[in-house]
């Protein structure tokens, strides 16, 4: 592996081989010193062209967690506002010497361009509507680490499908590895084919609640939306969103999931994101070892932290 542009390049054995690493960055998380010095030397630039709190903080957090060295691009202060295009501004950043490049950018296809120009390793952040991979790896290892496999679970996914990199990335890898998935969405909020996609169509909420053991709500992404595409907010909410009152009708050990920024009291209600099967927070934390593994993969030698005992790793650091 040499980039992450998208899940579909990992595979079922890929994911899985991820997410066996991680739990050994879990293990690091979890010490007094969650440092290791596997990565230093190592720079890791975040290039984000898109608005982002989860998923660059937890890129740095875990570029640091391992030695490596940050650089953190903000379009609001570059010289992007000054006209520079993407090929010059990636070329500027490469030229001063960086081992492996995290992209957020609005058009899909963007982190494959980016591969194309540099000799770093590049990480696909989330490209338009298009994938997200390391929230699928993260919301994979959420879901195994609570129910020991995703094979033969049945999944939600429930809401703006249509413009979620996050649905798309989380279908393949959750398909991949044996779940059922079915979505669960107005059919304006569906993308305009589903041929391809492994799954079947719910039109209600109430129609899967009962029968699901993960409910993943997606965020309604208005910032996407260039037409009305749902009557109002209200009417979303009665049909799709996890109210508190549906939060009764859910299993026992159901996971409620979703990637973060939340709409509260549009597509989750407050009672639901709080309730003790929601793993919100889970999700989160867990994705910070999860970018640690992929980093480590990415750009670590393989010996100096993987078998070592911790006071080894640490050595050093
Ligand atoms: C998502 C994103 O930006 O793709 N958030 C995230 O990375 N955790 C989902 C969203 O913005 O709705």
């Amino acid at each position: 592996m040499t980039n992450l542009p998208s899940i579909a390049d990992l595979g079922a054995d890929g994911i899985e081989e991820m997410m066996r690493l991680t739990d050994k960055f879990v293990e690091v998380s979890g010490r007094a010193i969650p440092k290791v010095p596997a990565l230093r030397g190592k720079t890791v630039v975040s290039l984000f062209y898109e608005d982002s709190t989860r998923t660059r903080l937890s890129f740095e957090t875990a570029a640091k967690r391992l030695s490596a060295d940050t650089m953190t691009f903000s379009v609001s202060a570059s010289s992007v506002n000054k006209g520079e295009s993407l090929r010059d501004t990636v070329q500027t950043i490469a030229a001063m010497g960086i081992d492996a490049v995290v992209v957020r950018h609005k058009s899909s296809g963007v982190p494959w361009r980016v591969a194309e120009w540099l000799g770093a390793c590049v990480i696909n952040g989330g490209d338009g509507w298009h994938e997200h991979p390391t929230q699928a790896l993260l919301d994979c290892y959420t879901i195994t680490r609570r129910r020991g496999t995703l094979s033969g679970l049945r999944i939600a996914i429930v809401g703006d499908v249509k413009h979620s990199r996050v649905a798309r990335s989380d279908v393949l890898a959750f398909t991949a590895l044996g779940a059922d998935v079915v979505l669960v969405a107005p059919r304006t909020l569906l993308p305009p084919s589903l041929e391809g996609w492994p799954v079947t169509v719910a039109d209600r909420i109430d129609d899967v609640i009962g029968s699901v053991d993960v409910i993943y709500l997606l965020r309604l992404q208005r910032e996407r939306m260039t037409e009305a595409l749902i009557p109002t907010l209200r009417e979303y909410r009665n049909r799709f969103g996890l109210t508190a009152s549906r939060v009764q009708r859910l299993a026992p050990d159901v996971l409620v999931m979703h990637p973060g920024p939340m709409n509260r009291g549009v597509e989750i209600d407050a009672e639901a994101a709080e309730d003790s099967r929601s793993v919100i927070t889970a999700q989160v934390a867990n994705g910070v070892a999860v970018r640690m593994a992929v980093l480590y993969r990415l750009l670590g030698s393989g010996a100096d932290l993987v078998g070592a005992r911790p006071e080894e790793a640490l050595a050093g650091a």
